[in-house]
């Protein structure tokens, strides 16, 4: 495996490759007869962004699904920082691993500030009956996650929309809103599903300064994309997904130049586009 340490990534000084923060092994997801995922290798490191690329049903959002505790692999395992986490969605929210859905999943009669608020709840000691009596310690909690949720909406950029209901907000800015409440909870590790889907190129590229510089705060980063100009600009490894399966695990050079990958998305419509973008 390529350690990349010194390079330069689109202007920006890369940094060092850290310890690792998930290691997933030979994980598998059946569904009945259908194997969504087969026997995957993943893994990430602190100071990484990973990609994960395949053609629509490879199985990316399945795997990020085992990944995050939303479903228990058939097989296999998922360690975060060496422990297997119980298949709960909450516990590995709380042990530090945060994500967002390929489908918005916004509250969206509550505001922006809300919304964020929210995922600082799993970080707050209040228990339901102090926040019930509204006690001393609820409205200091309460007021420290206003203030940390608006900060989160400053550095991605909504700093002005936090009294808009998310659901009159552009489909853009509820994506970067989602990634706000992702990182409310406080995570070492976000996962990204299709954080870019319905964005105009310039949105495009505001998402990549982003996760550049959720990257620079020293997280790390896994993101689906079927934009491939953008996966191979933003990535440092990229795994390629194919039927449930690990095809191609490597740089973006490796990757990008990869004859597999090109055969893979032939007949494909959603990469056509791109399609100069991959080939050797
Ligand atoms: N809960 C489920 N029950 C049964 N089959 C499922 C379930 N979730 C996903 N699948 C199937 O698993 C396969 C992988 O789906 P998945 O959504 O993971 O693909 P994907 O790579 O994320 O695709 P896309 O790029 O379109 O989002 C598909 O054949 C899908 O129909
Ligand atoms: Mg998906």
């Amino acid at each position: 495996m390529t350690v990349i340490d010194t390079e330069v990534q689109d202007g920006r000084a890369r940094p060092q490759r850290g310890a690792k923060v998930l290691d997933a092994e030979q994980v598998t997801m059946r569904f009945g007869g259908l194997v969504a995922v087969n026997k995957v290798d993943f893994d990430v490191h602190e100071g990484e962004i990973v990609g994960l690329i395949g053609p629509n049903g490879a199985g990316k959002t399945t795997f990020f699904n085992c990944l995050t505790g939303m479903y228990k692999p058939t097989s296999g395992t998922v360690k975060f920082y060496g422990e297997v986490l119980p298949p709960k969605p909450r516990a590995v929210v709380k042990a530090g691993m945060a994500r967002t859905f390929q489908n918005i999943r916004l509250f969206g009669n509550m505001t922006a500030l809300e919304n964020v608020m929210v995922g600082r709840y799993c970080r707050t000691t209040s228990g339901a009956i102090t926040s019930v009596l509204h006690g001393p310690k609820y409205r200091r909690e309460e007021a420290e996650s206003r203030s940390r949720a608006q900060e989160l909406l400053d550095f991605v950029g909504l700093g002005k929309s936090s009294e808009l209901l998310a659901r009159n907000m552009p489909y853009g800015d509820q994506r970067r809103l989602e990634i706000a409440r992702a990182l409310a909870t406080d995570p070492k590790l976000i996962l990204l599903d299709e954080p870019t889907a319905g964005m105009n190129p310039l949105e495009t590229q505001q998402a990549m300064d982003l996760i550049f510089k959720i990257r620079d705060q020293g997280l790390a980063v896994v993101v689906i994309e079927h934009d491939m100009r953008f996966i191979f600009q933003l990535c440092d490894r990229v795994l390629c997904l194919v039927r449930g399966e690990a095809l191609v695990w490597g740089t973006p050079g490796e990757v990008q130049s990869d004859p597999r990958v090109v055969e893979a998305y032939i007949g494909g419509s959603e990469l056509e586009d791109d399609e100069d973008e991959v080939q050797a």
